[in-house]
């Protein structure tokens, strides 16, 4: 009756914004990303028929009660997907900062739903685990397979599900992440989104992105990484655009955010083959080349403002691990 599970945060190479339908966390586009090897969340669940009710803690942290809230909404679906009424004690653990924009909402809800499932004795195809995890958050779903992973958006809740593209060893490049603030962002992606509509920019982008996955599949075919980071950069760019454009506007980027990302264009325009993107907060993830890390890192490192750097490798996805968190 107990489980425990791993599994990766992810960054979009072609990222989503914005839903379709908000209670079933239907994309308005496709995406793609990528697993990380340096941002995780390990879970434990354990339906226990002595408890009556559910409790949520993470360790080194604090949970919001909206943020319990939403975990206890993805326990309830677990348990009616297996049929079971026990309730849970779920622990959970991140290696790296929750809610400063870098997808522990992803990897929390691929841990969740992994162990879940597995501490009900449940089993599920990958698809359908893609699918438990995006209703808790809409990215998790890709925090699933292994690798670089296409979450389809589909037309309905069993078409938008993620899968592997490529596995984890398929391609040596490096998201070099680096943290400029650990704090909470002030929007959450969940409200940002709601507001995505208010932005002229959205039918712009929504258009663009079918071309854009079709270029980034092309790319990651050919390992052609320029084709590669520079539609990346675009897509980052782009979402960006809609963002700041929105009523209210959504402003994820700090001063420091823009210097890093002044220096990537920098140490491009030098020769290094390097690209930026950025998810709903001020941390900037560099991308470049196993070979050119280390003197990316290095140069990186020397800029004022930045508070840690986590370095990642595309990752396996989300898993059964055998040691409990309690
Ligand atoms: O799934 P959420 O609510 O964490 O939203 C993720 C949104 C972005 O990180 C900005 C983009 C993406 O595709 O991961």
């Amino acid at each position: 009756m107990k489980a425990s599970a791993k599994a990766p945060a992810n960054i979009a190479f072609i990222k989503y914004w914005g839903k379709a339908d908000e209670t079933l966390r239907l994309p308005l586009n496709d995406s793609l990303s990528m697993n990380l090897t340096g941002a995780h969340t390990i879970t434990t669940v354990e339906f226990d028929p002595a408890l009556i009710e559910d409790s949520v803690d993470i360790i080194g942290g604090e949970f919001s009660e909206h943020e319990k809230a939403r975990v206890i909404k993805g326990l309830t679906r677990i348990r009616e997907r297996a049929g079971s009424e026990l309730r849970a004690r779920v622990v959970t653990k991140n290696t790296f900062p929750k809610g400063a924009g870098s997808a522990a909402s992803a990897s929390g809800f691929a841990a969740l739903t992994m162990a879940g499932f597995a501490a009900l004795g449940t089993v599920l195809s990958e698809k359908e685990q893609t699918i438990f995890a995006r209703l808790g958050s809409g990215s998790a779903c890709r925090s699933i397979p292994d690798g670089f992973a296409v979450w389809e958006k589909g037309t309905d809740s069993q078409s938008s599900y993620a899968y592997s593209l490529h596995p984890a060893d398929y391609w040596d490049i490096r998201d070099i992440l680096v943290i400029v603030d650990k704090r909470m962002k002030k929007v959450s992606t969940t409200d940002g989104m709601e507001r995505v509509t208010t932005s002229p920019k959205l039918a712009a982008r929504l258009n663009a992105v079918p071309r854009r996955m079709a270029v980034i599949r092309e790319a990651l075919e050919k390992k052609d990484f320029a084709l590669f980071g520079s539609v990346t950069e675009e897509d980052c760019l782009d979402m960006h655009a809609v963002m700041q454009s929105q009523v209210p506007p959504l402003r994820y980027w700090s001063p420091v955010t823009q210097r890093i990302m002044a220096h990537v264009v920098r140490l491009r325009a030098e020769g290094i083959p390097v690209y930026f993107t950025i998810d709903a907060g001020p941390n900037v993830h560099i991308i470049c080349v196993g070979n050119d890390e280390p003197r990316v890192a290095e140069s990186v490192m020397k800029l004022p403002g930045i508070e840690e750097i986590i370095y990642n490798k595309p990752a396996r996805g989300a898993h059964i691990v055998s040691t409990h968190l309690f």
